[in-house]
C-alpha cells in the first residue's frame, strides 16, 4: 500500500473526464493552498504555439481529440516538474491519463523522495460535458476559465481576474472532437482510478454540482491529504 502521507510537497492528481472541471477546481486550489497548477493540455497548447518538435508531433492528435504519446507527454511534464516555483507542491491536471504515464510519474516522484498525496476522482456524466465543453471560453490575458450559461465574468466581456478583453475558445471543444476525448477517457484514462484504488490514494467528489459546491468538497479532501 502506498505511503500517501508526506512531508516533502503535496502532489495532487486531479482525474476526470473532458470537461469535469479539473482545470477550473485546480486554478481555485493554487490560490487557496499555494499550489502550482500543471495541465498538461496547456503545456502542450504552449508547445503547439511555439511551433516546437513536441508541439508539431502534438498538434494534429490533439485536434483529433486522440491521446498524445507518452514519451512526450512524459518528457514535457519532467520539465516543468524541475522549474522552481513547482517546489511548493503541484496539482496535476490532465496527467496521468494512462498507465504508463502513472508509472512514470511514481518513478519521476521516488527519485525526489515526493509521494502523491491524493488522486481526486471528479465524477462526472457524460451527457452534461459536451455542454460544458461547448460553452466554454477562456481570458486570452491570464487564463482564466469562463462558461456561456455556467461562470460569466461579472462585466460581459471583460475578465474578473485581469480586466483583460480578449477571449478565446479552443480548438478542440467542438461535438465531433469531444466525443473522440471521451472515449479516450474511458479507454484508457478511466483505469487509473483503479490504479489509485490499489495504493490506497483515490478520493472521489460528485462533480455534477455547481462549481462553488464541488470547490468545498475538494477543498476538504485537500486541506485533509496534505495536513
Ligand atoms: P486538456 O487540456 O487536459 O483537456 P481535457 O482533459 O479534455 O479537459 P478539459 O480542459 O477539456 O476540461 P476540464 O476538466 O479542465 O474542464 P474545465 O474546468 O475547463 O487536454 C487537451 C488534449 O491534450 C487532450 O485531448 C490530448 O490530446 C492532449 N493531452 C493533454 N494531456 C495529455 C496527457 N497526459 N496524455 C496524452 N495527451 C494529453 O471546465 C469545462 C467548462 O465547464 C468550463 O467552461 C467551466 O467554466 C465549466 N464548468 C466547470 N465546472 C462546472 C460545473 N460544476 N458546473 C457547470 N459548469 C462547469
Amino acid at each position: 500500500m502506498l505511503d500517501t502521507k508526506t512531508t516533502t510537497a503535496p502532489v495532487l492528481i486531479l482525474l476526470g473526464p473532458p470537461g469535469a472541471g479539473k482545470g477550473t477546481q485546480a486554478r481555485m486550489l493554487e490560490d487557496r493552498f499555494g499550489l502550482v497548477q500543471l495541465s498538461t493540455g496547456d503545456l502542450l497548447r504552449a508547445a503547439v504555439a511555439a511551433g516546437t518538435e513536441a508541439g508539431k508531433a502534438a498538434k494534429a492528435v490533439m485536434e483529433a481529440g486522440d491521446l498524445v504519446s507518452d514519451e512526450i507527454v512524459i518528457a514535457i511534464l519532467r520539465d516543468r516538474l524541475a522549474d522552481a516555483d513547482c517546489a511548493s507542491g503541484v496539482i496535476l491536471d490532465g496527467f496521468p491519463r494512462t498507465t504508463v504515464q502513472a508509472e512514470a510519474l511514481d518513478a519521476l516522484l521516488a527519485e525526489s523522495g515526493q509521494k502523491i498525496n491524493a488522486a481526486i476522482s471528479l465524477d462526472v456524466e457524460d451527457a452534461a460535458m459536451v455542454t460544458r465543453i461547448s460553452g466554454r471560453y477562456t481570458c486570452g490575458g491570464c487564463g482564466e476559465g469562463y462558461h456561456d450559461m455556467f461562470k460569466q465574468p461579472a462585466v460581459q466581456g471583460a475578465c474578473d481576474k485581469c480586466g483583460g478583453t480578449e477571449m478565446k475558445r479552443r480548438a478542440d471543444d467542438n461535438a465531433e472532437t469531444v466525443a473522440s476525448r471521451l472515449e479516450a477517457y474511458h479507454a484508457q484514462t478511466a483505469p487509473l482510478i483503479a490504479y489509485y484504488d490499489g495504493k490506497g490514494a483515490l478520493q472521489r467528489i460528485d462533480a455534477m454540482g455547481d462549481i462553488d459546491a464541488i470547490a468545498g468538497d475538494l477543498r476538504a479532501i485537500v486541506a485533509s491529504a496534505t495536513a
